[in-house]
């Protein structure tokens, strides 16, 4: 292989890399932060714990709700507020709480 195409294919390696990685990295993101902040109550598959009263995420019932719904049970406890769930004043950002509710969304398929 002589060097121009050996420059062409580093180039296209790091192209597809580049453009691989957010992706990426957006996903494992959302598992990631699941894991952290949310496995410990509703299950490292999202099914709930009943001893615990946490609740499925992935049953019929939760995948009715809208995302705006999910959003706002994790943000900011749901219309109740309960204080389990204030995620917006525990340091999450809205990013991070929008990064969970799509994570939420691939558990549930
Ligand atoms: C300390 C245990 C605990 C942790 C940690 C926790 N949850 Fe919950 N979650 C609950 C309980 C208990 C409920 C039921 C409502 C209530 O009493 O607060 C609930 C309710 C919910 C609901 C509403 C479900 C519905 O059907 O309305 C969602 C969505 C949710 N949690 C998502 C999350 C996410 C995402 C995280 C991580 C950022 C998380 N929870 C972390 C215990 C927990």
């Amino acid at each position: 292989m002589n060097s121009k195409k050996l420059i062409l294919v580093i180039f296209a390696v790091a192209l597809a890399l580049f453009l691989m990685v957010p992706n990426l990295s957006w996903a494992e993101d959302g598992a990631a932060l699941y894991k952290t902040k949310c496995a410990a109550c509703h299950g490292p598959d999202g099914a709930g714990k009943p001893a615990i009263k946490a609740p499925s995420l992935i049953s019929p019932e939760a995948k009715k709700l809208t995302d705006a719904e999910l959003t706002d049970a994790i943000a900011n406890g749901g219309k109740e507020q309960k204080p389990t769930h204030a995620f917006a004043k525990k340091g999450l950002s809205p990013e991070q709480v929008t990064t969970l509710v799509a994570y939420i969304r691939t558990i549930q398929k």
